[in-house]
């Protein structure tokens, strides 16, 4: 313990910032780097490029694939989903190489939280982190409550019915069990440490790969040609049209009348579909676990990146050539494409591979929110107690249990649809973030070694904050109201708790 205290006081006469009452103090990048280095408070360094780009795929492919096409095919876009999944793609490539190049710069557990710290402040990094917990910790509710919703389907296969109060089915109250089930098992998996969830997330992106592989190959041979006509459906009144509220914010602040299809439709589709692509950034939490971070972060985002968005481009065109895009399920759109060209064989094996699938998902989702909050209360924003270490897992062990019983209860108690959106603009605002702090960064601190440069700067973070933005505003008003309540409680806990507890404004020694 001695030795450990001792190492405290060297790392504190090594900080140069003085105490700050300031929102928008920043935290050096050699400090957010020594702090890495505090054996009682720093992560083990074991990832790898390959580790980064299935951790990317393990987290990135899931409901978007698995569920969202089909409901996003049928209410906005038609085939021209697909469309949908390039715009989203897009959007997702500018704000990575955004995220690269501070994941390559800033190698510290926290994503675009830390690099916020870095660049812009205290405050904005608060938002930051508060906006992150959203997205990470109601992602993984989302994700387990599509996998239960599989699960029980292929239960009823063995004849094991889920009763209706222990599921969301039938549009009943209740709790899911089987959500809330998972969500505490994979806490256990994560809190037993970063190599373990890597090698158990392996063999799941093993499987989830290959099954989205079958889709794409056997979908092939059951095409029919005239399901493609017409590719983008003509735009047609919104049936959800009379309420302001479940409309897009782009509509209702321009005047238009609310519609579906046509090209504002294929844009409404790629701000729900832009859930598919949510994990990318999460590989960015895992900085401070990679071995050599300057050269396999923007690999291993870029290329999880890539990979995703060939496999949602191949299986949207699939699954809307084998079903009438009118026709398709909204609850397992890809397993039913093949029941309704009579191969149940296929069928089953989806549900299966997509039960197997989601499973990582969650996890890393998980994962990913325990490492940003563990971040937050390393620099004194949250309790401190949150970032003691395991002494045996090396892992952040009481910021996971108590994430993941919240995760658990959040995802008993709501269904799929209720949260969804509230992730997508959560992940985007951070893109905003993430696109300013890159140009600030390059004014404030041009002389820290980048191995990654992304391109055309400002342009590119210029374009990307547009595009992130112009996504955001295809989001439907409820959500932003959702999204301006949930940042006003975050303010309050900052205001009550966070900027008087700062490590940073603290000084050294504290
Ligand atoms: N991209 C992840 C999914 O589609 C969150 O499930």
């Amino acid at each position: 313990m001695v030795d450990v205290d001792t190492h405290e006081d060297d790392r504190h006469e090594e900080w140069t910032a003085p105490p700050s009452r300031g929102l928008f103090r920043t935290k050096s990048i050699e400090q957010s780097i020594a702090d890495t280095e505090d054996p009682e408070h720093g992560l083990r360094k074991s990832l790898s490029t390959v580790d980064l780009v299935v951790y990317g795929v393990g987290v990135i492919v899931g409901t978007g694939i698995f569920v969202v096409t089909g409901a996003v095919a049928k209410q906005y876009a038609g085939p021209a989903v697909a469309l949908a999944f390039i715009a989203s793609a897009v959007v997702c490539g500018l704000a990575a190489l955004c995220y690269a190049e501070f994941a390559s710069t800033v190698p510290v557990a926290g994503s675009a939280y830390t690099f916020g710290y870095a660049s812009i402040g205290e405050l904005p990094a608060w938002i930051i982190g508060w906006d992150l917990v959203l997205e990470l910790a109601l992602g993984a509710g989302v994700v387990s409550g599509g996998w239960s919703g599989y699960v029980a389907e292929l239960l009823s296969h063995f004849g094991i019915d889920v009763p209706a109060r222990l599921s969301h089915r039938g549009g009943h109250f209740g709790f899911d069990i089987l959500a809330a089930g998972l969500v505490l098992v994979l806490t256990g998996v994560v809190m037993a440490g970063m190599k373990l969830s890597a090698r158990v997330t392996g063999v799941v992106v093993a499987v989830k790969v290959t099954v989205v592989l079958v889709v794409i190959f056997a979908g092939l041979f059951f095409i029919t040609g005239s399901n493609y006509h017409p590719f983008l459906p003509p735009s047609r009144p919104n049936p959800g049209g009379g309420s302001h509220l479940h409309a897009p914010l782009v509509q209702v602040l321009f005047g238009f009348t609310p519609t579906s299809f046509g090209v504002m439709g294929v844009f409404s589709a790629a701000a729900v579909v832009f859930f598919a692509f949510i994990g990318f950034d999460i590989v960015a939490t895992a900085a401070e676990e990679t071995r050599n971070p300057q050269r396999d972060m923007p690999r291993g985002i870029i290329g999880s990146l890539v990979v995703c968005t060939v496999l949602y481009v191949a299986v949207s065109l699939v699954v809307t050539g084998m079903q009438k895009y009118s026709r398709l399920d909204t609850a397992a759109p890809l397993a039913s494409a093949f029941k309704s060209v009579g191969a149940p064989f296929w069928s089953g094996l989806i549900s299966f591979g997509a039960a197997v699938g989601l499973t990582s998902v969650v996890m890393i989702l998980l994962l990913g929110q325990t490492r940003v909050f563990f971040a937050m209360s390393r620099d004194g924003l949250l309790p401190r107690a949150f970032s003691q270490v395991h002494p045996k897992f090396g892992t952040p062990y009481r910021t996971t249990v108590l994430l993941g019983v919240v995760v658990a209860a959040i995802s008993g108690f709501f269904s799929v649809g209720a949260l969804e959106e509230m992730v997508n603009i959560g992940t985007l605002f951070a893109f905003v973030v993430v696109a300013v702090g890159v140009v600030v960064l390059r004014r404030t601190r041009p002389d820290l070694p980048r191995a990654f440069r992304a391109p055309w700067v400002p342009v590119l973070p210029v374009l990307s904050v547009c595009a992130s933005l112009w996504l955001m505003l295809n989001l439907s008003v409820e959500t932003w109201l959702r999204f301006a309540v949930w940042m006003l409680l975050g303010l309050a806990v900052y205001f009550g708790y966070g900027r008087s507890h700062s490590r940073l404004g603290l000084g050294p020694g504290r």
